[in-house]
């Protein structure tokens, strides 16, 4: 067997990158930029798992869905405070940083290693590129927003998918030479596996026959999970909303051990759990199964991004249960609503568009599934002008 660093085509390399991941959304962003990156023999490719997700489901799983081979090191950082974390991921990283001494840093997304990973590098003076760059909530409550605004500050090459993430950057003065328009990575790893997801035995899995319409619901906001009252309150108008139509709710690490606590006992267990009132309490989900759930689901309510996007481009209806969106691109195109977390018009909104279900407006621009290859191509140009002393 191949090692990691062959298996991604290191021979004849003359450019070095650092690829970072740190938790789910990253692995499912960084697969089409590293095959992109393969295609070029001219590029050397490092993959440092930075271990914020750490658990089977939430990483492994990812890294075999999604054919990524093993990363070459693992920070192994593990959970804690925002502040322990991102420092972990500092200290951890700068050694592997100096050892490897690459030509740029490739960060993505928004979570507290992408920050880290980007200031580790700008301090070595290493060249950064932001791959999701300019999405803006608007909302610093959300820690996201932090990680986004000062990794953008920091970053060489910015890749923004949708306009709004280019008028943002410029908003915050960043010079618009650093700003490139690409489309978005995620919708490339979507239509890059989509024969493999369209094949998932999760229906059979599940107990769901193909011809059962249900709704799919996923938590992990802060905002919704920390605070024990406004969990409630949405798991409220989740189950009244159960009497209409099955939910199946994979729960993600973070609200395990709360909702356990309130519903006494039925998710910790690895395995399916049926509530009676039509909730389906899973695991979380891998890529491929989650997509194929998604895609035949009626209904989609979601604290998350990153499912805001997939539920745009499979065209199925999803309802966004936070006051703001930083890919508003989403609601103007697709067939997401922002529509809060208030328990009343959570049930009123679900049952609305149960009923008039909304159509998507056309596909978001440049997301076509060949953002990675735009991206890798402007890498290509940057390094190797940088190369040539023309930088
Ligand atoms: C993180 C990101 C968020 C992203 C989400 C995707 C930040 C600030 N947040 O949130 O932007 O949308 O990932 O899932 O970077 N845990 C486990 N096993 C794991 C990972 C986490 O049990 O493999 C538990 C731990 O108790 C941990 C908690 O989940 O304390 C939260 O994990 P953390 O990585 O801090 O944040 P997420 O909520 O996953």
């Amino acid at each position: 067997m191949s090692s990691a660093s062959e298996s991604r085509g290191t021979s004849h390399a003359t450019m070095r990158i650092v690829n970072i991941v740190g938790a789910r959304p990253n692995f499912v962003k960084i697969a089409p930029l590293i095959r992109a990156m393969n295609r070029r023999p001219t590029f050397a490719q490092t993959l440092v798992h930075t271990g914020q997700h750490y658990d089977e489901t939430m990483s492994e799983r990812f890294f075999r869905d999604l054919e990524i081979a093993p990363p070459d090191f693992n920070l192994q950082v593990g959970s804690g405070s925002h502040a322990l974390q991102t420092a972990q991921v500092m200290q951890h990283l700068d050694p592997v940083l100096d050892a490897a001494r690459p030509d740029l840093v490739l960060v993505v997304g928004d979570v507290n290693s992408t920050l880290a990973a980007a200031i580790t590098a700008v301090k070595r003076h290493i060249m950064v590129a932001h791959v999701e760059a300019g999405l803006r909530s608007f909302d610093r409550s959300m820690p996201e927003e932090i990680n986004r605004i000062l990794t953008d500050a920091v970053a060489d090459l910015l890749f923004v998918t949708e306009e709004s993430g280019r008028t943002n950057l410029l908003r915050e003065g960043i010079d618009p030479a650093k700003i490139h328009f690409v489309g978005n990575v995620m919708i490339d790893a979507l239509e890059g596996s989509r024969r493999q997801w369209e094949s998932s035995l999760i229906f059979d899995k599940l107990g769901i026959e193909p011809a059962t319409s249900y709704a799919v619901l996923t938590l992990h906001r802060p905002s919704n999970v920390d605070d024990s009252r406004a969990l409630a309150a949405i798991l409220n108008a989740v189950e009244a909303l159960s009497r209409d139509i099955p939910i199946v709710f994979p729960v993600h690490p973070r609200v395990r051990e709360r909702l356990d606590h309130q519903a006494g006992g039925r998710v910790t267990e690895s395995r399916v759990h049926v509530r009676s009132h039509g909730i389906t309490y899973t695991d979380p989900l891998g890529y491929l199964d989650f997509l194929a759930l998604v895609s035949r689901a009626r209904l989609v309510l979601t604290d998350s991004g990153g499912i805001q996007e997939e539920a745009t481009i499979l065209g199925v209806p999803c309802l966004t249960l936070r006051e703001t969106t930083e890919r508003p691109v989403t609601v103007t195109h697709g067939t997401n609503r922002v529509i809060g977390n208030n328990p009343e018009r959570i049930l009123d909104e679900a049952l609305r568009t149960l009923a008039h279900p909304p159509h998507r407006n056309g596909t978001p621009p440049l997301w076509d599934g060949h953002a990675a290859e735009r991206i890798v191509d402007v890498l290509d140009m940057h390094l190797r002008a940088r190369a040539a002393g023309l930088q």
